[in-house]
């Protein structure tokens, strides 16, 4: 039943004779789950199908390589020759039955290789640390043309519906247009126009080689969002120009390498932020523009239809978090959607050659095996811990048809994820703990909260197994000191059970994401903040675009971060430290110190009490990790029991 909320985000559209029968439309996103010689496999099949089958209105399949020179981080689909067609049409056959446009994206990284040889339109590195890239010439600016038409035919024989010219986030096409990345002196540098010709002559020539009626989109950074790029009316006067050049839609995204938070946006910033981009473009064009970024709301979404400021929606991480978020929307479902986090660990995973997996839904990335088989026989299953990990392996074991119970000694459900979203960018984090403990209660998990398990508790609750997910305890560090009146966990802080008086000066101990969390809630608090970290970096364990933001905005509010230094002893009104590369010896004057040092697995002490049934500990419980790894242990566990 559609809703009246959403009625223009289900109305069908057209585009160059494709009919799309809503208008939502999931954006390329890597997974790492092709080949590594770039052919498409059964899991990367089965993960596309999966989207396709949730309901959305047209499917644009990850950026693809076009050229043999090009390559990404990991394994990548690549389209320059005949033989990826035998694997690419069988992904186009696998949707089919969806009767949605389907299309790929082509894609050469230009400047951003990592693995070969970077090329660019001038020799300007990307930044100090990668290689400076050669400097294209003319004939191999016309050989890459070649390449990405032979790359769109290529598509074209495989059944695709469309191609899409990946000129955003400065790669290639988007680094002739920058000023950042062209400096050149010939036809294909200085004023716009001269700027915008390799793109144009990639749009001729695809339409040349494939003909002038397939549909050939273009996705352009609608501004590069970083100091000395492109702005908005750059990006608008060059659609301007890709329109005249026969190309049928243009999809709106944001940023470059130095702001990949615009790109991909983190929790921290609004839903919706780069419409308006999307909407002055759509002032100088007359093909369909589509919106994209933090758009998985459903009445923003519909809203930004209504105001004309776009006419397709692209949703992309809330579609790797639940596939069925189109079909959920158009039947008013909204309370089912598993909600996507922005938390970027899919893309953090991908952009370190990995496969993609997903912090609040473990199927992903492994559609191709994952079943949800009936337990036989049903068995009563005893789940310690409610968190990520426990949640996660009770809605699975209930699934399955087991007789689950839940236990959490705190009074509400969610273990560490209350602790995980108490940073003032986090909030998030919290919709999904909402969510799994929701859907484990419809499912009839049986719920005990504020109860401290002990060996009592198990053999009265006399199940056939327990999951021990019970988390892990923070570590205390064995520094001189540690046990002194001003010593404090971070846990405490970030529980919101320390007062902090203005000015007051803390130093924090260890600079992973519970250090600088808690630092950002320090300083929203009023205290002055030094992180000691005794690496070189802080922040390990946030994920890239979340780190870089993190980082500048804890800078920006004046926390001191003091890193390559090792706490040597805690004093009462000072931390003394030990410089990791000369040992020079350095003291810091603060009233308080908060230690943030990493986590012990809390599970072995529990299955010790177990006498009996069989125990699996589980999750942080037997090793800390992130977030993914809690879910994903979590689901394996459910799967398994
Ligand atoms: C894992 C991942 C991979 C991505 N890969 C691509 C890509 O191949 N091509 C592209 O144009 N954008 C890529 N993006 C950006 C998305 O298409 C989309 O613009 C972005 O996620 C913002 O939309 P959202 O807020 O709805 O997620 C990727 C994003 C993610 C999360
Ligand atoms: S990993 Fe995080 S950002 Fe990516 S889809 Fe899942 S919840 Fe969203």
């Amino acid at each position: 039943m559609k809703t009246t909320e959403t009625e223009l985000l289900f109305t069908p559209f057209e585009i160059a004779g494709l009919r799309l029968p809503n208008r939502i439309v999931m954006p390329a996103m890597g997974t790492g789950l092709p080949e590594h010689d770039g052919t498409c496999n059964d899991a990367t099949i089965a993960y596309y199908r999966r989207r396709a089958a949730g309901g959305v209105g047209m499917l644009t399949i990850e950026a693809s390589l076009v050229s043999p020179d090009a390559y990404g981080v990991g394994p990548e689909l690549r389209l320059h020759g005949e033989e990826y067609i035998p694997g690419l049409r069988r992904l186009v056959e696998a949707l089919r039955p969806y009767e949605i446009p389907i299309g790929i994206q082509l894609w050469h990284p230009g400047r951003q290789t990592l693995l070969g040889t970077p090329i660019a339109p001038s020799p300007v590195p990307l930044s100090s640390r990668t290689p400076i890239p050669h400097e294209l010439t003319r004939d191999e600016i016309h050989t890459l043309v070649d390449y990405y038409a032979l790359s769109a035919w290529v598509s074209q024989e495989a059944g695709f519906d469309f191609v899409e010219i990946h000129g955003a986030h400065c790669y290639l096409p988007c680094e002739f247009i920058s000023p950042l990345s062209n400096l050149r002196t010939d036809e294909y540098g200085g004023p716009l126009e001269n700027r915008a010709r390799f793109p144009l002559e990639i749009v001729d020539a695809v339409r040349e080689r494939c003909g002038a009626d397939f549909p050939v989109m273009y996705r352009i950074s609608g501004a590069e969002g970083a100091e000395g790029g492109f702005e908005v009316e750059d990006a608008a006067a060059v659609c301007a120009l890709l329109e005249e050049a026969g190309v049928c839609a243009i999809s709106v995204s944001a940023g470059n390498w130095y702001a990949l938070h615009q790109t991909i946006g983190p929790m921290f910033l609004p839903r919706g932020f780069l419409v308006s981009l999307a909407a002055t473009i759509k002032r100088s064009v007359s093909v369909p523009v589509i919106a994209v970024g933090r758009l998985d709301e459903p009445s923003l979404a519909e809203q930004v239809l209504a105001d004309g400021d776009a006419d397709l929606i692209a949703i992309g991480r809330a579609l790797i978090a639940d596939p069925d978020f189109p079909r959920k929307v158009q039947e008013g479902r909204l309370a089912e959607i598993r909600p996507c986090i922005s938390c970027n660990a899919c893309v953090d995973l991908v952009a370190n050659a990995k496969q993609a997996r997903c912090a609040v839904n473990p199927e992903v990335g492994r559609d191709d095996t994952w079943l949800i088989e009936p337990a036989a026989p049903p068995r009563r299953v005893m789940v310690v811990g409610s968190g990520p990990a426990g949640m996660e392996a009770a809605r699975i074991a209930r699934l399955r048809g087991h007789d689950v119970s839940i236990w959490e000694r705190d009074a509400e459900l969610g273990g560490k994820l209350d602790v995980a979203s108490r940073a003032p960018s986090k909030a998030l984090v919290l919709s999904f703990r909402d969510y799994q403990a929701r859907i484990i209660r419809e499912l009839g998990v049986e719920i005990h909260t504020g109860v401290e398990i002990d060996a009592d508790t198990i053999s009265k609750a006399a199940p056939d197994v327990v999951l021990v997910a019970t988390g892990a305890d923070p570590l205390v560090p064995p520094i001189p000191g540690i046990g002194g009146p001003t010593v404090i966990d971070a846990q405490e802080i970030l529980h919101d059970r320390v007062t902090v008086a203005p000015g007051e000066r803390f130093a924090v101990i260890g600079g992973s994401a519970t250090g600088c969390e808690t630092a950002e809630w320090l300083i929203a608090a009023g205290a002055e903040v030094t992180i000691v970290e005794m690496l070189p970096t802080v922040g390990q364990g946030i994920e890239l675009i979340t780190r870089r933001h993190l980082l500048a905005d804890l800078r920006k509010q004046g926390v001191t971060i003091l890193t390559k230094a090792k706490v040597t002893r805690i004093e009462p009104d000072a931390v003394l430290y030990e410089r990791t590369d000369d040992g020079e010896q350095g003291s810091l004057a603060v009233d308080r110190v908060a230690t943030a040092v990493g986590w012990t697995p809390r599970g072995a002490s529990l299955a010790d009490l177990v006498v009996g049934p069989e125990v699996v500990v589980l999750g942080d419980a037997a090793h800390p990790g992130d977030f993914v790894s809690a879910v994903n242990a979590g689901a394996d566990a459910g799967l398994r029991v």
